[in-house]
């Protein structure tokens, strides 16, 4: 993909769009002359067959709507066969164990096949800058990785999570979820937010322990996991200090639904 004038900013996706991915495009539209969105399926990221014959797809609704905000923006929608050619392989990245915690954890293969479709899009558009959101945290340090071993003429940018009033971070997810479970799962966002508060003055430990009481209360939810991490190495840390950025992550699922959040824990 050639062609494209001036400095380029570019925001992949899988589509199912909202405000989230529309804050990322903002930012990308304020700081280039083009706006590059990709909407792409990444089968090889999907741990589950099901994950990826659920996931919500409206492709000419999203093209409309980006088209309604951003009339210039260019939307690449490529194929399978465009971007694996007939064989849909994951490549083996060294990901340094940024893949081995969290999200790592409990998706098998997700950060490589991630790492795949990011560096073959990297490899396809020729743009100065991309755009990721702090709500895939775990996701955006590891593109980061692959952009300074492969691409360092490219910059990556985090934008910080988009959240509706409730708190809930936004996500194509919540619309899986009935109207009940819709506000029951700011329980995520409320816990972070008192984790924050909490770590000024209580060991990771003793805050930990509270998080597993919290969620053994609410019995809609089944905690998957509670960490405090060094944004650099996301590997847990035991006491926050004002050498590192410490952030606290959470995953869980209200019914079949799975959820994450964040929070940065730094001043
Ligand atoms: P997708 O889930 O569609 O998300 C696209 C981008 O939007 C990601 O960078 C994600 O972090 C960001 N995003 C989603 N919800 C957000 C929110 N509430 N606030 C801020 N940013 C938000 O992430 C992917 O697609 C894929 O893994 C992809 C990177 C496209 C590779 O296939």
């Amino acid at each position: 993909m050639s062609n494209l004038s001036g400095t380029v900013g570019f925001v992949p996706t899988m589509g199912a769009l909202h405000e989230g991915h529309f804050k990322l495009m903002n930012v990308s539209q304020e700081q280039n002359e083009t706006l590059l969105v990709s909407i792409f399926i990444n089968p090889t990221q999907f741990d589950k067959v099901s994950d990826l014959e659920s996931y919500p797809r409206d492709i000419e609704g999203d093209i409309n709507n980006i088209k309604l905000r951003f009339p210039n923006a260019i939307v690449f929608t490529p194929s399978v066969e465009e971007l694996y050619g007939n064989c849909v392989n994951v490549s083996k990245f060294d990901l340094e164990n940024l893949d081995k915690t969290m999200e790592g954890a409990y998706r098998q293969n997700h950060f490589q096949g991630v790492a795949t479709v990011v560096y073959k899009l990297f490899d396809i558009v020729e743009i100065s800058t991309a755009y990721f959101g702090e709500k895939d945290f775990q996701q955006l340090q590891i593109v980061r990785l692959i952009a300074r071993k492969f691409f360092s003429q490219i910059k990556i940018v985090g934008v910080p999570i988009v959240r509706h009033s409730s708190g809930l971070a936004m996500s194509s997810r919540n619309n899986l979820l009935s109207e009940k479970e819709l506000e029951e799962a700011t329980l995520l966002y409320r816990t972070l937010f008192s984790v924050k508060d909490k770590t000024r003055i209580q060991s990771v430990e003793k805050v930990k322990q509270w998080v597993l009481e919290e969620f053994e209360r609410h019995s809609s939810f089944q905690l998957e996991y509670f960490e405090v991490v060094d944004e650099a190495t996301l590997q847990a840390i035991e006491n926050i200090t004002s050498k590192i950025k410490a952030r606290a992550f959470i995953a869980a699922r209200v019914g079949k639904v799975r959820l994450i959040d964040n929070i940065t824990l730094s001043p």
